[in-house]
């Protein structure tokens, strides 16, 4: 009786110590409560979102879910990249010209981290200046040194490293583009070496067909998607005109107006079915850091549906914000996986896509996995 006691007590004590080890060496789920002591898991970081009550630290998400890595092989309309706005503009920075920088600032962290956390789609304002291209968020089509981030060349390197060292991955660059010089944008983009990843402009679809596959992209090497607002350099440079194959939200708050998703000027209406790519844009005039975690939350998914209905039944193939990190738990990241799911298989989430399932057939989890 005793040994069988001690037996029971034994067990019940290295089942606690187990249960104590493993729990203090877990990192945390997404909503647990988090201290510089309890780290988020990769792929969240430790945040709150006071304007929506949220003071409690917890683990929100930074990264959406590779959607290529789940659904293999479709054309690349059929998925969902995270996308900042002005990704260059950089909060804290100064300008390479040894400037303090006035101009408003969208992103916290560098582009080379921004790909790492799964952002796919960069827009990017680029400007002559100083007899070379820049980075700068500036007005009236001119750069100062007040208005300059830095040399363009810089940042694109940054991406072309990103893409020889991860040979699946495709980036899309939306280029807001201000340069006047001859085969401005051609220089940098050959000097950053991105040119040799150009898809080319005759292998997009133009009457709302679907893209080539994703396979075929990464096969053939051309993996970074250029589109300008230039309509001119689609024939003087073969960089694509980007309205002739996006449709594209307003941006600002004429974006942000509950239950509507007017197009931008530049693009035709939402509903073009000859333009096979869908930019949600979702982000204000002047991009607000505190306010940032709830607009990145519910209510960027709710504009997404707004905007699907408005696009004739079309999930957003880009999803654009400022402070893509600031959410109250799932943000730009979740939204993504939700657009990603409806594309690529057909489910409300991506990680609900089981392996070669037909579309329209959903693993979806019965328990919840969320912490308190
Ligand atoms: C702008 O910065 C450059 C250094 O990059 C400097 O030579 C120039 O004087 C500055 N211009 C003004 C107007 O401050
Ligand atoms: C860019 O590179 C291509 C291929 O190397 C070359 O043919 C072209 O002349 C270059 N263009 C410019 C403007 O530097
Ligand atoms: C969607 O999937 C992601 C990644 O697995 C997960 O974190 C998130 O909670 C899911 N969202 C919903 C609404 O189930
Ligand atoms: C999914 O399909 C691929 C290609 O047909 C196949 O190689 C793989 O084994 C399949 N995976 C599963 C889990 O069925």
């Amino acid at each position: 009786m005793q040994r069988r006691g001690l037996g029971i007590i034994s067990a019940l004590f290295l089942a606690t110590l187990f249960f104590c080890l493993y729990t203090s060496s877990a990192a945390l789920k997404t909503g647990e409560t988090c201290s510089p002591a309890s780290v988020c898991d990769a792929g969240l970081h430790c945040d709150t979102c006071a304007i929506n009550g949220n003071t409690r630290p917890r683990c929100t998400r930074i990264q959406p879910v590779n959607p290529t890595s789940k659904v293999k092989g479709l054309p690349f309309n059929k998925y969902s990249w995270l996308t900042t706005h002005n990704s260059y503009a950089l909060s804290g920075s100064m300008s390479q010209t040894g400037s303090t920088i006035i101009a408003p600032t969208n992103q916290e962290d560098s582009v080379t981290n921004q790909l790492k956390n799964g952002v796919r789609g960069l827009m990017l304002d680029l400007y002559d200046f100083q007899n070379d291209i820049w980075l700068c968020h500036s007005f009236g089509g001119t750069c100062y040194n007040f208005t300059a981030f830095q040399p363009a060349f810089k940042v694109l390197k940054e991406i072309e490293s990103f893409l020889s060292e991860n040979p699946t991955e495709i980036i899309t660059i939306f280029i807001e583009d201000y340069v006047t010089s001859t085969k401005g944008l051609t220089k940098v983009f050959n000097s950053s070496g991105l040119s040799k990843y150009l898809f080319p402009v005759s292998r997009m679809p133009k009457n709302g067909g679907d893209w080539p596959t994703v396979d075929d992209m990464v096969q053939k090497n051309q993996r970074v998607v250029v589109f300008t607002s230039k309509s001119a350099k689609e024939a003087t440079e073969g960089i694509a005109y980007q309205w002739s194959y996006v449709v594209e939200n307003q941006y600002g708050y004429g974006g942000m107006v509950a239950g509507s998703c007017p197009n931008r000027n530049e693009s035709p209406p939402m509903n073009t079915a000859s333009r096979s790519l869908v930019l949600e844009n979702y982000f204000p005039d002047i991009p607000n850091k505190i306010v940032a975690c709830m607009e990145n939350s519910a209510p960027l998914t709710t504009m997404m549906k707004t905007c699907y209905e408005a696009a004739g039944k079309r999930w957003p193939n880009f999803i654009a914000v400022d402070f893509y990190q600031r959410s109250d738990g799932g943000g730009a990241p979740e939204a993504v996986d939700e657009a990603n799911g409806h594309l690529a298989c057909g489910c409300d989430n991506i990680s609900y896509c089981p392996v070669n399932a037909t579309f329209g057939t959903c693993d979806v989890p019965t328990i919840s996995h969320f912490g308190t």
